[in-house]
């Protein structure tokens, strides 16, 4: 695929059976804006982080984890061709009813399930509110065309699963780590050091390891520290800064059980001029386990 299709990690949907703790979690903590409609609030909470609508959505359901991803394509001729490229390497791909893209907020979606059998979306024409986003904690976010931020899976199938994101999707490898018995692969689709990684070799794949989300500043990492400690909380990693995408982030332990990375600093490359590098170690300092 010579052309880059896919512009940006959109939207990130989880299911979970604590949805009443996710929404505290979601505002008081993080400062997203509970944008849920009052009807469905039992069914669903809707979390705004820019002009758009909405990122991140959590399902109610048994099971903690990924719902789903969507992937962003610029226009209706860039999600044909995609689906086109797709259909072409034997992904079986349905197109979603006009209810469940008005309900994402996008005009026209497919989706797809990847080789470990998380469903993926791919959509243009998200929707953006003409009212601005409102955080009730004053935070700002990195977001916009890079989108969310990054999500960090473990795999079964590792190489499949490259192969899916990598050929089939087209993300460009910025770099890897050797972290024994891990390998992670860190992949962009934009600017962003990375808006996906996929972990070879842990035992409790498949699962979600991490959702990043971005402050503009680093005083709003701390602030939303400060918020978790007057709860009582803690994080579960320490302030540190990465050495592949230069984010100093803590890790906070999300109502489902995954980490949630919040940092600020992330690197931008150009993924016209980047060179994959390969890395043994994953932090310049700090990130302590508590
Ligand atoms: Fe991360």
């Amino acid at each position: 695929m010579t052309e880059q299709l896919i512009r940006a990690l959109g939207y990130v949907g989880f299911t979970s059976a604590r949805l009443e703790d996710w929404r505290s979690f979601g505002t008081n903590i993080l400062g997203l804006q509970d944008v849920s409609d009052f009807e469905t609030a039992d069914e669903e909470l809707r979390l705004r982080m820019d002009e758009r609508s909405w990122r991140l959505a959590v399902e109610a359901g048994a099971q903690e984890g990924l719902a789903y991803l969507g992937w962003e394509t610029s226009s209706p001729s860039a999600l044909a061709a995609l689906v086109d490229h797709l259909t072409a390497r034997g992904v079986e791909l349905t197109e979603e009813s006009q209810d469940l893209a008005d309900h994402r907020g996008v005009a026209q979606m497919y989706s797809a399930l990847d080789p470990d059998g998380n469903r993926v979306e791919f959509y243009w024409g998200p929707r953006a509110e003409p009212l601005p986003f409102q955080s009730p904690t004053g935070t700002e976010f990195v977001a916009g065309a890079l989108g969310i931020g990054h999500i960090v899976l473990r795999t079964v199938e590792f190489d499949a699963c490259n192969e899916f994101y990598r050929d089939g999707l087209g993300l460009g490898l910025s770099d890897y780590l050797i972290a024994p018995p891990r390998l992670i692969n860190f992949l962009h689709v934009n600017e962003r050091h990375h808006s996906l990684a996929l972990i070879q070799g842990d035992p409790a794949a498949p699962s979600v390891s991490h959702l990043m989300v971005e402050p503009t500043e680093i005083d709003m990492v701390g602030r939303a520290l400060d918020r978790l400690y007057a709860e009582g909380g803690t994080p579960l990693i320490g302030l540190g800064r990465h050495i592949n995408d230069e984010m100093i982030s803590c890790y906070l332990e999300s109502p489902s059980g995954f980490r949630l990375e919040y940092g600020a600093g992330g690197l931008l490359i150009d993924p016209s001029k980047h060179v994959a590098t390969r890395y043994t170690g994953d932090k310049v300092w700090g990130h302590r386990k508590n």
